[in-house]
């Protein structure tokens, strides 16, 4: 049965890359009505790296409010926070007994974040794929939609699932395809248009941010780097301009037109022009979410109420793969 599953990390605040590359296309899943959604904010893959405990709580709620006020309905999707299905952390486990130290060790993610000191690094963050294929396999997600970083933690769920297939003889956990589209999947710095915009880069400028307010957003698309070109007739002549592709992507991805439509209506305007009919366009899309993000983050005890509501359904999901994971492996079942 087909079934999209996807998670975000509630370590510091969402970026509009998660907006655009994850959140947006989250909401139009849902929307779609087609197949059943479930959404996860992953506080148990947050602690790879150390979180503060009081404001991990107040990340995850935060998130969860940003998951609300972007369009997530508790009633059309499940929502809930990882670590209160723990059916994650033990199908983590046996995929931690699954997967091979080769495949972890190849991991983009892991070798920077860990970087030269590895040593030093948490276990967690070195097994962080496998838990995050617990997180998929558990509801045996069939499709997961993620910006381009995930790509390659996406072929290592589908290797721990066929490996798995294969050691014991089944057919199963499903093939999850990912799903990478649309004009933003990989959203880029706005000070350095070759680096990923990111909730840890130190520079608050070179993102926006779910809580930003107006002005916020507005000073930061003025001051985004770019070239002193202007724009060009065709899709073509952004090739080697990354900042000004960059920014096309986004108008596109914020207003549902394609890159192509965004640079034929702006052909030949400069970056004077462009800029503030983005930060227009931003301010417009994103500024309706960050008020209502407010609004809820005022009844934290009803967040918590609708991520509990969710963990119930997607325990009664997870729980019976995870019995017949436990049969299949020959654990003794006895009460
Ligand atoms: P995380 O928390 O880093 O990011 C959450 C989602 O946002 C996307 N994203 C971006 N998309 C476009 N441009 C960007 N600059 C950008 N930055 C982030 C990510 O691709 C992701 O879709 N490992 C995951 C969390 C996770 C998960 C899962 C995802 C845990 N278990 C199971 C899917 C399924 C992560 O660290 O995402």
């Amino acid at each position: 049965t087909p079934r999209i599953f996807s998670g975000i990390q509630p370590s510091g605040g969402l970026t509009l890359g998660n907006y655009l590359g994850a959140l947006k296309r989250f909401v139009e899943k849902q929307d779609e009505g087609t197949t059943p959604t479930i959404y996860c904010l992953v506080d148990m893959h947050a602690i790879t790296v150390w979180q503060d405990p009081e404001k991990l709580r107040h990340a995850t709620r935060e998130a969860a409010a940003g998951f609300l006020a972007a369009g997530i309905d508790p009633k059309k999707s499940i929502l809930f926070n990882q670590s209160q299905v723990s059916a994650h952390a033990e199908l983590g486990w046996i995929f931690n007994c699954v997967a091979r130290m080769g495949w972890m060790g190849r991991m983009t993610q892991w070798k920077d974040k860990a970087g030269k000191n590895s040593e030093n690094a948490s276990l967690g963050l070195f097994a962080y794929p496998a838990l995050m294929a617990a997180d998929i396999l558990a509801y045996k997600a069939t499709a997961v939609p993620v910006g381009e970083d995930q790509k390659q933690h996406l072929e290592l769920t589908r290797d721990i699932a066929a490996k798995f297939n294969n050691d014991y003889g089944v057919d199963f956990f499903p093939m999850t395809e990912p799903l990478i589209e649309g004009a933003a999947t990989r959203v880029m710095s706005l000070r350095d248009g070759t680096k990923k915009m990111s909730k840890s880069d130190p520079s608050d400028q070179s993102r926006i941010n779910l809580t930003d307010d107006a002005d916020a957003i507005a000073a930061k698309i003025r001051k985004a780097k770019t070239d002193p070109e202007p724009l060009p007739e065709t899709l073509d002549g952004l090739r080697d301009r990354p900042e000004a592709r960059n920014l096309v992507n986004i108008y596109a991805a914020l207003s549902g037109m394609t890159a192509a439509g965004v640079v034929a209506e702006y052909a030949g305007a400069q970056f004077g022009t462009f800029k503030p009919a983005l930060a227009d366009l931003a301010v417009a899309k994103l500024s309706p979410i960050t008020g209502e993000m407010t609004r809820l983050m005022q009844d934290p005890a009803e967040i918590d109420r609708i991520l509990g509501e969710g963990a119930d359904q997607a325990e009664a999901i997870a729980r019976p793969v995870l019995d017949d994971v436990y049969r299949i492996t020959g654990m003794i079942r006895s009460r």
